[in-house]
């Protein structure tokens, strides 16, 4: 580690934000499109979606019609609308949108959507972008809807990348959160993902599930590891008031997850998926290497820019953030009518986005080159470092792992 005089990032002008490095538009650019729709809604989750379980099976088709078509022309009118639309007033944006380099068919549970619809939404992301040959194409999947069938049309569609909720091996674990696959369908999954032509396949983890044991988590880490992916996410299960996970826990029938548990059972993760020969490159991500990271999470966290297109998705172009509803009623027919399905934006000032790029980018183990960093002040980073939140090398700034549990105290030291 450096000394903190000696390292304190110098980057007092604007480049930081005015010609970045590995940052902001260096990053690349990415397309979010959302798919809200869900069999069953998950009681821990917050994320903007439509259970369609108890619904007609020919009602729910023709939502998923519309819903498609709707984000084919969401899609077509932000894009003919130019960067200019989207930055924020005087960011000089004009002129013809960046190649995209990274696509990620979010939700929800994309794959209910029958392969033919999904694939169609693929390939209008190439109808109406320049998309760069290599791109990282992710569509996130819940076991239950996986088939050689379905993975073989992504593929062919140009998908390269499967993120699948795997969240535990444990049968009374998946019970509590109310999962509605068995232990083994995500191993099948991700084989049918294979044969399918998938190239890369992740699997997403929760850890700290009340009931769930460390011998629990232990027995899911080493069944991760048998399961032949090259990419792993792992979250701490985090309560969300408004959920039913929320109201249970204020109710007493169900116990709050603890953060000295998580804290263990991160530190656990650490140890078994890096002894697998996983790389920890961000706070809750593993990678077989580099070249399997997350491209499209690692442009987030870059700090980059993005589309975001459906129920609930956020774009952002230059410091200016902006949203759809998360009525999934109301995005489809504001859409169908021709008017703009946006709830909201935010136009970040200097300041907000230094702090945004310092909560971002410290995520990364890579932390910030010298460049990519807003300016700290010497002292404060000394104080950061003192306190065993951050640390330097070669020059980079980077989150220690006490800093990724406390990265907002870290981040407010800072800036
Ligand atoms: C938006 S979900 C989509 C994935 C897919 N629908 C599934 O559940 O398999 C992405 C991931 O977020 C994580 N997640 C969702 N809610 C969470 C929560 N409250 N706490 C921790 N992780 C959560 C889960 O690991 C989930 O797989
Ligand atoms: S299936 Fe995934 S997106 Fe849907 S409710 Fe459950 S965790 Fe959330």
């Amino acid at each position: 580690m450096d000394s903190p005089a000696a390292s304190a990032p110098t980057n007092a002008g604007d480049r930081w934000l005015a010609d970045p490095l590995e940052c902001g538009p260096a990053a690349g650019f990415g397309v979010y499109l959302h798919v809200p729709f869900c069999h069953h809604r998950c009681g821990y989750c917050d994320f903007a979606t439509a259970a369609v379980g108890d619904r007609a099976p020919d009602d729910v088709a023709v939502l998923y019609r519309r819903y498609a078509e709707a984000l084919r022309t969401d899609l077509a009118r932000q894009v003919a609308a130019g960067p200019g639309a989207h930055a924020p007033p005087g960011a000089g944006m004009v002129g013809s949108w960046p190649r995209v380099t990274s696509v990620f068919i979010g939700g929800g549970t994309p794959t209910l959507l029958p392969a033919d619809l999904l694939a169609g939404l693929v390939r209008s992301v190439r109808d109406e972008l320049d998309v760069v040959t290599d791109a990282e194409v992710t569509v996130e999947c819940n076991p239950e809807t996986a088939s050689v069938e379905l993975f073989a049309t992504l593929a062919e569609a140009g998908v390269t990348r499967i993120s699948m909720g795997a969240q535990s091996f444990a049968p009374h674990v998946l019970t509590t959160l109310e999962r509605g696959h068995t232990p083994d369908r995500p191993l099948q999954a991700v084989e049918e993902a294979r044969a399918g032509g998938i190239g890369q396949v992740s699997l997403d983890l929760i850890f700290g599930t009340p009931g769930e044991t460390e011998e629990d988590w232990r027995r899911t880490l080493a069944t991760v590891l048998t399961a032949g992916t090259d990419h792993v996410s792992a979250y701490a299960l985090t309560l969300h008031a408004n959920t039913p996970f929320g109201r249970r826990v204020r109710q007493g029938e169900l116990a709050a997850p603890d953060d000295d548990v998580a804290r263990d059972r991160f530190e656990v993760a650490g140890e078994l998926l890096g002894a697998g020969g996983f790389e920890h490159y961000e706070l809750s991500n593993w990678a077989l290497g580099p070249a399997r990271r997350s491209a499209h999470n690692v442009l987030y966290w870059r700090h980059g820019d993005y589309l975001g297109v459906g129920v609930g998705a956020h774009g952002h172009l230059a410091g200016r953030r902006w949203w759809s509803t998360r009525s999934t009623e109301r995005y489809v027919e504001a859409v169908e009518a021709g008017a703009s399905p946006v709830a909201g934006d935010e136009v970040l000032d200097t300041e907000q986005r230094g702090v945004e790029r310092l909560l971002l980018g410290l995520r990364l183990h890579e932390g910030l080159h010298p460049i990519d960093a807003p300016p700290i002040e010497p002292l404060a980073l000394e104080d950061a470092m003192a306190a065993g939140l951050v640390s330097t090398s070669c020059g980079r700034l980077q989150c220690t792992q006490d800093g990724w549990f406390l990265l907002d105290e870290a981040v407010a030291r800072l800036a």
